[in-house]
């Protein structure tokens, strides 16, 4: 999807993809430096590896301690995390604003927290926290709160408060079958977002739907983390329908 909005917006880039160990990060990047990379993503298991490398780093990423997005300076490399804020434009785009709602969350793990902090910093009115491990929801409410004192921020609740926006954060729906909560959990719910996109529609959604609650995937959520990357390297408004079109076309690969 990146390399089909170079080519649209007439940019002279591909967008390619390395497997590299933990120990070669200091001469990659040397060796970016070198090519005169200008920016690239970083994934599973480096996202908090490359920190010590950054010279530079934005406010969420900073709270997160992980870095998705980097994209060279005149100094060095600046690191970003995207994910958050593709979430949010994700529900944006389908009339979703989550200013003043209350949002639970299911999982505490790296997407969990990413999404927290932009729930946070767009103005969440509530926000809960439930975990299969309990101890790492009080984690993830902590960090929050260290950030965002004044916002109330609830572990492993018994029951939604109606009208919540729920997500699942978790990895539990990719396999067949999977569901992270029972109905009960989600009853009174104004949506359903499940961040996964492979399968496209979850045993979770599946629930909600026969709930007559609104649901929504994770296509929208990796569409624009790749949105929000590609305005961060390039300073451009992405082209935002070229980039579904060609995420689509690979999903059907998956
Ligand atoms: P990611 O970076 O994708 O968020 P992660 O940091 O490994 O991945 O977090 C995975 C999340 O999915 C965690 O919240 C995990 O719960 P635990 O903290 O209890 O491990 C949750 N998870 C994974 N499999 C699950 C399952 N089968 N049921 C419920 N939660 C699950």
């Amino acid at each position: 999807m990146q390399t089909q909005a170079f080519r649209h917006a007439g940019l002279n880039a591909v967008y390619l993809a390395f497997r590299i160990e933990k120990k070669d990060l200091p001469g990659l990047l040397e060796a970016f430096d070198l090519l005169n990379i200008r920016g690239f993503n970083v994934t599973v298991p480096h996202k908090e590896n490359i920190l010590p490398f950054l010279t530079e780093i934005s406010k969420p990423a900073d709270i997160l301690q992980s870095v998705n997005t980097v994209i060279r300076t005149p100094s060095g490399w600046k690191g970003y995390s995207t994910d958050g804020e593709g979430f949010i434009r994700s529900l944006n785009e389908n009339g979703v604003s989550v200013k003043d709602k209350n949002v639970l969350l299911i999982g505490a793990g790296g997407a969990a927290r990413a999404i927290a902090v932009s729930l946070a910093e767009h103005g969440v009115s509530s926000l809960s926290v439930k975990n299969r491990t309990p101890e790492r929801a009080d984690r993830l409410a902590k960090l929050v709160n260290a950030f965002y004192p004044d916002l109330p921020v609830d572990c492993n609740p018994e029951n939604p408060i109606p009208g919540t926006i729920i997500v699942n954060c978790t990895s539990a729906g990719m396999t067949e079958g999977e569901c992270p909560v029972v109905e009960d959990d989600i009853s009174g719910a104004q949506l359903v977002v499940d961040i996964i996109y492979n399968p496209p529609e979850t045993s979770l959604m599946k629930m909600a739907e026969i709930m007559k609650i609104p649901v929504m995937n994770g296509i929208g959520m990796l569409l624009y983390q790749g949105v929000e990357a590609f305005e961060i390297w390039t300073g451009k408004a992405a082209p935002i329908e070229v980039m579904r079109k060609s995420l689509k076309k690979s999903l059907a690969f998956i």
